[in-house]
């Protein structure tokens, strides 16, 4: 018999965005500066990106009218303090008129202080490689919750905070695999380094912005920025919850592999869970996009004919359930689905793909896990970073010559889901 399962009361339905990936023209941001080096390892320039600077008002319209409740965005630090202790009140404005919009349009806002992208004059001061970047940090959180945290309906300091972390363990990998040599990838990337540091007037072992930090020292340094955002968070707005995000695979392990992926997961998972709780965190943001396999010697590769996504990684909706349990039992903290999805250019790939994530939501709650929300990702195709605009995760595609939005299939039927707040069970 099909039956379904009721979301509770106040479960929050939305899509995410991260603003130099749809606001366009972060030209004060070291994003911008790396997309316009000689040697960027960018496939193109953000630019206009899908100007969602100035359409949010229709944008934040359109998302309520599909049936969602709730809102991700990123605060722009780079705009907010375009250069150091100078803080922007027409900009901190600009974000005002967004978190009202939602609001008008019934969209509870879940703000982002950070997310990958930062000043330029934070990298030259030492970025997130420097201590004193968690206190700015601190003083930054702090600022946007004394002006908006009164709007704000829950707040994540930082994106992925251990995605600097993944980016460390794929680097070792890599030489492991491929020793140090210099193939023309390796050399192309060094004069990439080289060039940024030139322009970011730092010497080459002092160049952290975001996701060039990856030692365990820069980690320290997150999570402590993470730590004292939370608690100016705290202290301006206590009753507003807050929390980190990670970006999670499912990490199993095949036969023999468990000790090793074991290890992994400790690294890259295991010490940002145990810091959220160990912090008082109110929640843990679980981002999900696939799996990864563990045999005994490591990694392994996707496995012959396994579907795969735009990004190369196995499409494995199934992993979503597998993080969110994780991620509560670790952290013992409710959990927000605070991203999910798919990049493919078959819509009907990504609705088959929401289906599956969807019913291990309700598989976890069903058992009695605390989760409070979903956010897929994301509202628009958007700018993939080193990806430029070729991959695709949205709900709703721009054309990025007239900056027309057409919702697609998987965004009308998410949307659906959400204005019912429930979902079938069989
Ligand atoms: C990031 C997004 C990114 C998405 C898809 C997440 O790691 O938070 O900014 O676009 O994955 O790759």
């Amino acid at each position: 018999m099909n039956t379904v399962y009721k979301f509770p009361d106040g479960f929050l339905w939305g899509t995410a965005t991260a603003a130099h990936q749809v606001e366009g023209n972060n030209y004060n941001s070291d994003g911008w500066l790396m997309e316009h080096l000689t040697h960027s390892l960018y496939l193109e320039p953000s630019g206009d990106a899908v100007d969602h600077y100035h359409r949010y008002q229709d944008d934040i319209r359109l998302l309520a009218e599909l049936g969602f409740n709730s809102y991700r965005f990123s605060i722009e630090w780079a705009r907010v303090e375009p250069e150091r202790e100078f803080f922007s009140q027409a900009i901190l404005d600009h974000y005002k008129r967004m978190l009202e919009a939602c609001h008008q349009n019934q969209l509870v806002p879940m703000m982002t202080l950070h997310h990958f992208t930062s000043p330029r004059w934070l990298i030259h001061e030492g970025g997130w490689g420097s201590f004193e970047t968690a206190a700015r940090f601190g003083e930054y959180a702090g600022l946007v919750m004394r002006e908006l945290g009164d709007l704000a309906g829950a707040v994540c300091t930082i994106n992925e905070v251990n995605i600097p972390t993944m980016a460390r363990m794929l680097w070792m990998r890599h030489m492991d695999e491929e020793g140090d040599n210099d193939e023309d990838g390796d050399s192309f990337y060094r004069m990439a380094l080289a060039e940024a540091a030139t322009r970011f007037r730092v010497p080459i072992e002092k160049l952290k912005p975001f996701m060039l930090a990856t030692s365990e020292h820069d980690r320290e340094v997150m999570l402590n920025a993470h730590q004292q955002a939370a608690l100016a968070c705290k202290a301006e707005h206590p009753d507003v919850p807050v929390g980190m995000t990670l970006a999670m695979a499912d990490m199993q392990a095949e036969p023999g592999g468990e000790l090793i992926r074991d290890e992994y997961r400790h690294e890259l998972q295991d010490i940002f869970l145990d810091a959220a709780r160990e912090g008082g965190d109110d929640f843990i943001g679980v981002q999900t996009y696939t799996r990864e396999r563990y045999g005994p010697e490591g990694l392994l590769p996707v496995r012959e004919g396994a579907p795969v996504t735009q990004m190369g990684y196995e499409n494995y909706p199934k992993a979503l359930e597998g993080t969110i349990r994780y991620a509560a039992a670790k952290s013992g903290l409710p959990v927000y689905v605070t991203e999910n999805g798919i990049g493919t250019s078959l819509d009907s790939e990504r609705l088959a793909y929401y289906r599956t994530a969807l019913q291990g939501v309700v598989a976890c709650m069903r058992d009695g896990i605390d989760v409070r929300g979903y956010y897929a990702w994301s509202a628009f195709d958007n700018f993939e970073w080193n990806s430029g605009y070729e991959k695709t995760f949205g709900i709703i595609s721009v054309d990025r010559e007239t900056q027309k939005r057409k919702v697609k299939t998987s965004g009308f039927w998410l949307g659906d889901v959400a204005k019912a707040n429930q979902y079938p069970i069989d």
